[in-house]
């Protein structure tokens, strides 16, 4: 039987909530046993770790297994976070497990830079084979999604000779500072963390819901070259082909076929931020692969290797070696222990039609989400691209953004035990990130707990 946990939310924004400020919302708890566990290791939580590091549910992992995460408590969640979009292989896949055990067992750590190994070679040739982009490709291989984009930017940066750089508002690049620079939401990734790296811009990402539409954003992009710094003093264009944290919004074709063509003109470089998109998520191993337009650069981490850091830049060869030698690297980039797993990522992804079963699922999830729609008024937007799927909630008497349906719909989830994220500028997206390995059944399962939540 499941059972069910609860959680904390911040009442305001639907995000994580800072401790002292938590609004407890405990759900019922149909088992007999002790809680205990969980309420202890919350108390030492708050007692050892910053507030800032903000924590969404306040159950604490045990053990996990595809889709499924068991707490301490011994209570079963289905996991639609997957790790905040790491897990699309699902949660210990065994030919993960065991690629990643038979690395142990030779070597953990060299250093690449210092002494290569053939792993992280054969995973950049394997990546720069499939990698969306005109022309041989090159790999390098880093740690975070942060830390690719970092690189991605120094690439363009070494490449172009140019300092100017262009993101959206709504992106979410990262917290690192110049990631913090590019990401186009305030609250809370860069609150009280400023003075930022200079020569970053923010276009208008294409949003038909909120009024944005191609022809707008591309104009936003123009103004800036108007108002704020000529194109030929522009790095590159930084765009995420599905917006993440800023609520799946998918960037139309003809804005993609646009921002390609302004790049083309101005000798601009278009990095295609694929850190959550990337790996079969959105029904191709890269999000770009459904635009009509390749990018020169691409970044990438999360789902790439199951659950280890890892991260990489992928790219055009002759844009990739730009950056003088040593210009590149870290202690830990590239660990072999990640590298191996990536390896088995992409024999699962392959093995398994990771990308088709993406594709598959997402069309039943939007089925159930349409089918919602007549008994659910909040209902605003449903976005998809393969198993990207998100549902936007505006209130209905108002016509505004309403994070507090989102965080009611989230709750009701839980309650049955799924856990849910929300994403978007408002707060009021909930996102939907279930590993592609799900077994039919309980995907079945979450997806009658999504329409009991949505027209309770
Ligand atoms: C599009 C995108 N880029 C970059 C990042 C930053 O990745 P990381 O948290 O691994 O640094 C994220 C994380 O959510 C992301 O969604």
């Amino acid at each position: 039987m499941r059972i069910r946990g609860f959680c904390f939310f911040n009442a305001r924004s639907g995000e994580l909530s800072p401790p002292g400020k938590h609004l407890l919302m405990r759900y019922a708890c149909d088992h007999q046993g002790e809680t205990v566990k969980n309420n202890e290791l919350n108390e030492r939580r708050l007692q050892a770790t910053p507030r800032g590091i903000g924590v969404m549910c306040n159950f604490y992992a045990e053990k996990a297994e595809n889709a499924t995460v068991w707490d301490v408590e011994g209570n079963e969640y289905i996991d639609f976070a997957a790790g905040i979009a790491v897990l699309n292989t699902g949660h210990r896949h065994p030919k993960i497990i065991a690629a990643i055990e038979k690395q142990l067992h030779a070597f953990t750590h060299t250093a690449y830079q210092i002494i290569p190994y053939e792993g992280y070679v054969a995973l950049a040739e394997r990546i720069n084979a499939r990698v969306p982009v005109d022309g041989p490709a090159k790999t390098a291989f880093f740690s975070t999604g942060a830390e690719a984009v970092e690189n991605a930017v120094k690439i363009a940066r070494a490449y172009t000779g140019r300092p100017g750089l262009i993101t959206f508002g709504g992106a979410f690049h990262g917290r690192t500072f110049m990631t913090m620079a590019l990401t186009g939401k305030v609250s809370p990734y860069k609150l009280g963390f400023g003075p930022f790296p200079g020569s970053v811009y923010h276009a208008q990402y294409p949003n038909a819901l909120h009024g944005v539409s191609s022809q707008e954003a591309i104009k936003s992009v123009e103004r800036i070259f108007k108002a704020d710094i000529s194109p030929e003093q522009v790095a590159a264009i930084v765009l995420e082909p599905v917006q993440g944290e800023g609520g799946f919004n998918v960037a139309p074709a003809d804005f993609m076929q646009a921002l390609r063509a302004l790049c083309d003109t101005h000798g601009i470089l278009l990095i295609a931020d694929e850190v959550q998109t990337g790996f079969a998520r959105t029904g191709k191993l890269f999000s770009m692969e459904n635009h009509c337009v390749k990018p020169d650069l691409i970044t990438m981490a999360k789902s790439l290797a199951g659950g280890m850091p890892l991260s990489a830049v992928s790219g055009r060869a002759e844009v990739m070696d730009a950056p003088a030698p040593g210009g590149l690297g870290g202690t830990y980039a590239g660990n072999p222990l990640a590298i191996a797993a990536a390896h088995a990522v992409l024999d699962v992804i392959d093995e398994e039609d990771l990308c088709t079963r993406a594709s598959h699922l997402g069309h039943h999830l939007v089925e159930v989400l349409n089918k919602a729609k007549g008994q659910c008024p909040y209902i605003a937007d449903i976005r998809a691209q393969g198993s990207m799927v998100a549902v936007e909630f505006n209130d209905p008497q108002t016509g505004q953004p309403s994070p507090e349906f989102t965080r009611q719909v989230q709750a009701r989830a839980l309650q049955q035990g799924l856990i849910l994220l929300s994403c978007g500028v408002y707060g009021n997206v909930i996102r939907f990130l279930y590993p592609l390995t799900i077994p039919e059944a309980q995907f079945r399962e979450a997806l009658d707990i999504i329409s009991a939540a949505l027209t309770h």
